[in-house]
């Protein structure tokens, strides 16, 4: 029986007593309704290599290759790394590329349904992930605002709408020339219906949501930025500090989040590497909870 206690903050839950080393169905199957119940995961002191991670991930969707191709994992296409470590002078992950209040691959249909990390190498100063609770924020939301948003569709593209300075921090990762060549355009709804909960969550406001169908372009930017502020409101804002061993999972379709800023460094006391897969749909003995 899967273990658990809620975090401090206002949402997200700790996994207790949890090994994926012995992890069967019937375990699985608790732990991922406890997952979509909380919307964020943190299971501690896990040890794992990179083909259990991979497996581990497996359970929870179909895992799929990051669009940043020169930033995977050597021979683990769907393991993306995040790293402020260089090799040969060059980043070995995405360092900057997440440091913006956004939503995982939601420039891409199927949107990521879901990611999970795992903490390989942690600074002794922990640097915080932050995660806001969409569900709770469009819950919260007045009702005629709730009618008028229900059914819009966002456009999004590969980028960060607040800051497309390619040479800026806050900016989305780089993309090579053939990357950029790859960028589309996708409609994602902008009050998202969950599909194991049920629950309604406001969708992907920040980050690579570019525009509104139907609706000409300062008002649909303005009504975004709007959302966003209401959604990364303190209360609806949990603060999580990467330990070394950490498995941290958000579900994609009913949060926002935030990467920290750190310098590019090798030295051990700093060094952060986390691998990260995200997965496309859901595991079909998920569906649904409620
Ligand atoms: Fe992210």
């Amino acid at each position: 029986m899967v273990r658990y206690k809620p975090l401090s903050g206002s949402f997200g839950v700790e996994i207790c007593d949890f090994s994926t080393a012995d992890h069967d169905h019937e375990v699985m199957s608790a732990l991922l309704e406890t997952f979509y119940r909380h919307q964020f995961m943190v299971i501690p002191s896990q040890e794992l290599s990179v083909g259990q991670f991979n497996t581990f991930c497996s359970w929870f969707g179909a895992p799929e290759p990051h669009f940043l191709d020169h930033l995977r994992l050597p021979g683990y296409p769907a393991v993306l790394t995040l790293s402020n470590m260089t090799k040969n002078g060059r980043q070995i992950g995405v360092h900057e590329g997440a440091s913006f209040w956004h939503t995982d691959v939601a420039y891409r249909d199927p949107p990521n349904s879901t990611t999970i990390t795992f903490s390989v190498i942690a600074p002794t100063d922990p640097v915080e992930l932050e995660i806001s609770d969409m569900a709770k924020a469009y819950e919260e939301l007045p009702e005629s605002l709730k009618k008028e948003i229900d059914g819009l569709k966002v456009l999004h593209h590969y980028g960060n709408r607040a800051d497309m300075d390619e040479n800026s921090p806050y900016s989305a990762e780089r993309l090579t020339d053939e990357q950029k060549r790859k960028v589309a355009n996708v409609y994602q709804p902008l009050v998202m219906k969950h599909p194991v909960t049920g629950r309604k969550a406001l969708y992907a406001v920040a980050g690579s949501s570019f525009g509104i169908m139907g609706m000409n372009d300062q008002t649909a930017l303005s009504l975004l930025d709007e959302l966003k502020d209401h959604a990364i409101q303190p209360k609806f804002v949990q603060k999580y500090p990467y330990k070394k061993g950490d498995i941290v999972a958000w579900d994609t379709l009913a949060t926002m989040h935030k990467g920290p800023l750190t310098r590019l460094t090798n030295d051990p006391g700093e060094s952060r590497l986390l691998w990260r897969i995200s997965v496309t749909g859901h595991n079909p003995m998920s569906l649904p909870i409620i």
